[in-house]
């Protein structure tokens, strides 16, 4: 890996997601004190195991219990169309919806602030602006809630994401974690008027930027109270997708801090 690139960026928030972060968090929060069928109304192609759209609850066993809800601009007309179909429509999911339209297009500003800083100091990353937001890329925003009384010491298993940047816009708690390239994990230092910003394992693969391997550990707090989250992942949209059936769970920590291009190859579909 190449020693200068940083694992992660502070980015500041822009002006507009500092408030709509909080809002959005606000009407996240009411909505998962909704009644369960009132929230698997907005669970999209739910008879489809792999689909992720919308409202998701998860409860496997040996993990614990979570549940999100996935939006991206494409999305979005189809929920708010179950929005208005809702017998008893509840203002706050309306909010929340609205809240995450324009979150998107911030998280945009400060993905692109990302590359960009890349491309200026980072060896290998000269097209990876033009390669994520001049093809029609996708971003998701994903709200996360860990359902309190929690069973283990780690929320979110030690992983890489799959894609290009994360963004981290809203954690209700400490205990967001990385590891770094001497194998320790350190809190990462988001909060105030500051995000992170770090890239997955399809950026390492066109970029060489090592993507940022993350956990989240449990706290009193989200013991009592569970955990509440909002993070944007950016696609890139014409880059090979890492093949079926391969897990990155089943890898060590850090497995992939080291890896060449060739050796990255082996788990893409090139
Ligand atoms: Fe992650």
């Amino acid at each position: 890996m190449n020693g200068q690139t940083p694992l992660f960026l502070q980015i500041p928030l822009t002006d507009g997601a500092k408030c709509l972060a909080r809002e959005a968090a606000d009407g996240w929060r009411e909505f998962c004190n909704m009644p369960t069928n009132m929230k698997q109304l907005f669970s999209i192609g739910d008879e489809d195991p792999v689909c992720d759209d919308g409202y998701r609850m998860r409860n496997n066993p040996g993990e614990d219990p979570k549940e999100f809800f996935h939006v991206t601009h494409a999305l979005l007309p189809e929920l708010y169309d179950r929005f208005r179909r809702c017998e008893r429509n509840h203002p706050r999911v309306r909010t929340m919806l609205a809240m995450a339209d324009a979150l998107l297009v911030e998280a945009n500003e400060m993905a692109y602030q990302y590359t960009e800083h890349l491309k200026r100091n980072a060896p290998g990353c000269e097209n990876l602006t033009r390669d994520i937001f001049a093809h029609g890329h996708t971003a998701t925003l994903r709200f996360l809630h860990y359902l309190p009384g929690t069973k283990s010491d780690i929320l979110a298993m030690p992983h890489i994401d799959k894609g290009g940047p994360t963004l981290h816009l809203y954690e209700s708690d400490t205990g967001l974690e990385y590891l770094d390239q001497g194998k320790s994990w350190r809190e990462l230092p988001l909060g105030g008027d500051l995000t992170v910003c770090f890239g997955g394992l399809t950026q390492q693969y066109v970029s060489g930027v090592p993507a940022l391997c993350h956990r989240v550990i449990a706290t009193a707090r989200t013991e009592a109270e569970g955990r509440f989250s909002i993070v944007c992942f950016t696609e890139l949209p014409l880059e090979p997708k890492i093949k079926r059936g391969i897990r990155l769970s089943q890898f060590s920590a850090g497995f992939n801090y080291n890896m060449s291009k060739s050796e990255l190859s082996d788990l893409f579909d090139v």
